[in-house]
């Protein structure tokens, strides 16, 4: 199970991420992949992990053994699954991957599909994957898995980044497609609020997640999301992802 985890800047995304990966590393014997792909790290800092390597290292290591040459493509992969492992932190039976800032390097497409192959051969090797993206749809497009089962899309009570959602939600459609998709609207003020953006939407609503002193804190503080007590937020949003069947 791959869940993607996408919306407008600024609306949750990480502390879903941060949530369902808690949860996550209490369902002992599932391993799961965390994928933070943004390249501000926010989610290894609400984990409270420090990546070694990102991916973006490890891209960049494969192209400077590409340039120095004498490498054939079965080579490559071999040491493409070691570079892959060194550039995941693990912590229980989580193991996040940092994408990283990519920079322009040139042109290396062969090198670019063949990462990709490797990340999706990753995340067929957990039980379960989730994927903070990056604001917009670019990531799920580009860089993470075209096999993404379910992308659970992330709004406040703005129109605007309702409007995001929904868009996110087509662009999926097409490129994906009859993968799962959900709206969780965070930050509501109470039932009412959420209940006027799910009547103002077409998408699903899988719940709506209050404002938490509890959540603000854990920011603030720079505190492990893995040690959230329960909370209203936490509450909700591990609600809205056992709808989505991800825990
Ligand atoms: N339910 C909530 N209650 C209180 N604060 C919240 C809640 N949800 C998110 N926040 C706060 O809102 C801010 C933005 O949240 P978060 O970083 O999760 O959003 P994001 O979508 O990942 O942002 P970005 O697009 O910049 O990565 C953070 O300071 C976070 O603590
Ligand atoms: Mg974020």
């Amino acid at each position: 199970m791959i869940l993607s985890v996408c919306g407008k800047g600024g609306v949750g995304k990480t502390t879903v991420s941060a949530v369902a990966a808690q949860a996550l590393s209490r369902e002992d014997g599932r391993r799961a992949l965390v994928v933070d792909a943004d390249p501000a790290g926010g989610l290894a800092v609400a984990l409270g992990l420090e990546p070694r390597k990102t991916l973006n290292d490890v891209r960049k290591e494969i192209i400077e053994e590409v340039k120095a040459g004498g490498r054939d493509e079965k080579d490559l992969a071999v040491s493409l699954d070691y570079l892959l492992a060194e550039a995941l932190t693990e912590q229980g039976n989580l193991a996040l991957l940092s994408i990283g800032r990519p920079e322009d390097a040139g042109c290396y497409c062969k090198v670019n599909v063949i990462l990709k192959d490797a990340i999706e051969g990753l995340a067929g090797r957990f039980d379960a994957t989730i994927i903070d993206a990056e604001a917009g749809i670019e990531q799920v497009n580009r860089k993470v898995l075209s096999s993404v089962d379910y992308v659970l899309l992330v709004s406040d009570t703005s129109a605007k980044a309702v409007k995001v959602a929904r868009t996110i939600k087509g662009v999926a459609d097409q490129m994906i497609g009859g993968q799962g998709t959900g709206l969780l609207v965070n930050r509501a003020r109470d039932a009412d609020e959420a209940g006027a953006v799910e009547r103002g939407t077409d998408l699903d609503v899988l719940g709506w997640v209050p404002e938490d002193d509890t959540v603000r804190r854990f920011d603030g503080e720079e505190l492990s999301f893995l040690e959230l007590p329960d909370c209203p937020a936490r509450a909700a949003i591990v609600t809205a992802l056992e709808k989505t069947g991800l825990i």
